[in-house]
């Protein structure tokens, strides 16, 4: 299995003090900055779009790992790739032909991720495995930080893990340390942490403690 990597959200972080957060995020040995992008209509939040992160990029060296909640993604994926994103994930349930989105993203030079709601089978992303370079399994609703764990979605980590022995498989929502271990057992290696890392008095404690 891919070694364990921590992607920080800066979602629930002070975005009044955006370079702050990205600083802590930076200082504190996760090596993924997770980036919420919502458009207020695949979910009802709008939050940020490639011009915040081109303003970021200077600011880390971290991998910048983008998570497009949004219906169209056909229309972001050359934004962020020139933003400078390095992963790009959007949804199975968003209107695309993922098949085109992956080579669209693999065209632009980066890596491309394909993410599944809670409610979601696996079936639905399994054609789309192969090519993509990460598989994104929602552990909360997507819409915001801050949401308690789904525990039904721990079948669909172990079931991609068995089809994917190699790949990334990402978790989004609800990590802690306790959720961390059962997700790493299930076989989930990227873990995404949001409103866990940023309220952590010490965040490089708070990074191993998911790492395990
Ligand atoms: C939810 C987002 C998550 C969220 C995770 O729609 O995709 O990335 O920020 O936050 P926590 O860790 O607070 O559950
Ligand atoms: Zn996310």
């Amino acid at each position: 299995m891919p070694e364990t990597i921590i992607s920080a959200s800066i979602l629930n972080s002070d975005l009044s003090n955006l370079r702050g957060a990205v600083k802590r995020a930076n200082d504190s040995g996760a090596g993924w900055l997770h980036f919420d992008v919502m458009d207020g209509e695949f979910v009802q939040q709008i939050t940020f779009g490639s011009s915040v992160l081109e303003a970021v990029k200077p600011h880390t060296s971290a991998f910048l790992d983008v998570h497009l909640m949004v219906t169209h993604p056909q229309r972001q994926v050359k934004l962020f790739a020139d933003a400078g994103a390095d992963m790009i994930t959007f949804h199975a349930e968003s209107y695309c032909d993922p098949a085109k989105v992956i080579d669209e993203i693999h065209a632009l030079g980066k890596k491309a991720g394909i993410a599944i709601k809670p409610g979601t089978h696996v079936v639905t992303a399994r054609p789309y495995i192969a090519a993509a370079d990460m598989v994104l399994i929602m552990t909360v609703e997507p819409g915001y930080g801050g949401q308690g764990f789904i525990e039904s979605t721990l079948g669909k980590i172990r079931e991609v893990r068995a089809l994917a022995p190699d790949k990334d498989i990402e978790v989004d929502g609800g990590i802690n340390p306790e959720t961390a271990e059962r997700v790493r057992e299930a076989g989930a290696n990227v873990l995404v942490a949001g409103t866990y890392l940023f309220r952590s008095a010490d965040m490089s404690e708070a990074v191993r403690s998911l790492k395990g």
